[in-house]
């Protein structure tokens, strides 16, 4: 499949998705979340693929934003439908993805980057990163989900002064607030995320896969997060992986996934 806003690369066992639109800051337009949903999905579906990493092109952005030229002129309706959309086709999408993604976020991630990056299970930035939502600038508020995932990676509290102020923090600020988990050069951004995705990639896909729906239970809302671990942990014994683990294990041989 080809793309026009994005890049979709596989290399042995990762996917890397680059989204594509250095001279507009990788801002999210319709079509490019439209291209993103159908690069996750592909990648999600192939079964050699044990990490993707998403990133943006250029040194300067991981993501500026959504696209403000595209929803300067929406009413009520357009703009309900912009978030109710966006949200089901790629964040929330990303979110319950069985395959594991790591943002390596390279420059400014505002707004819907942020949002996007959130949406991805772990994070990593590079020093130059910078990070904000600043929807209350412009006269709205975050619709792709910040005002949910911010809090619950941030705290209340740091996550409403963000919010409030429509400020951006470094990335350094963003590891010590639990925001990204690692911080290295630009060089060095995307060989971190490749030493943790293959690091990933010598464990148990379905075990994985498992894993993120019963973590992700803990934040939906009506919805036992216990229930759903008891549930996966049960499912887990059926798996031919965790066959090959526990007999590893017993053999004293590293498992073969
Ligand atoms: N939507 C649409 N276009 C965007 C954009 C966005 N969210 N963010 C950046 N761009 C475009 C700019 O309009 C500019 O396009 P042009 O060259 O055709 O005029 C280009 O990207 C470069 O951005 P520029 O503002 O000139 O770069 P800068 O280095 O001076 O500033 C930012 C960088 C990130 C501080 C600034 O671009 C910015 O504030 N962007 C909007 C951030 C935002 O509010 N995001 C939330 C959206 S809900």
């Amino acid at each position: 499949m080809s793309f026009k806003n994005i890049l979709l690369e596989i290399e042995d066992k990762l996917a890397y998705i680059t989204i594509n639109r250095p001279k507009k800051l990788n801002a999210l337009n319709k079509e490019t979340i439209a291209e993103l949903h159908e690069a996750f999905a592909e990648a999600n579906s192939d079964e050699n693929i044990r990490a993707i990493i998403l990133t943006g092109s250029g040194d300067k952005a991981f993501v500026a934003g959504a696209d403000i030229s595209e929803f300067a002129d929406f009413d009520v309706s357009q703009g309900s439908k912009l978030a109710k959309q966006g949200q089901e086709i790629l964040f929330d999408f990303i979110e319950n993805l069985s395959t594991p993604v790591i943002a390596a976020i390279n420059g400014f991630a505002l707004g819907g980057g942020l949002e996007l990056a959130m949406a991805c299970h772990f994070r990593v930035a590079s020093d130059n990163a910078k990070m904000g939502l600043p929807e209350v600038s412009l006269g709205v508020i975050p619709g792709y989900g910040g005002t949910q995932r911010l809090p619950q990676l941030v705290g209340k509290g740091k996550a409403m002064e963000m919010i409030m102020t429509a400020g951006m923090i470094t990335a350094e600020d963003a590891k010590n607030n639990g925001l990204v988990n690692h911080v290295v050069t630009q060089e060095e951004l995307v060989s971190l995320c490749e030493k943790l995705a293959t690091k990933i990639s010598y464990n148990s896909g379905t075990a994985i896969s498992a894993a993120i729906k019963a973590v992700n239970a803990n934040f939906k809302d009506g919805i036992n997060g216990f229930d759903v671990e008891i549930k996966q942990f049960g499912k887990c014994f059926g798996t031919e992986d965790f066959e090959e683990g526990t007999t590893a294990f017993l053999e004293k041989r590293k498992p073969k996934f």
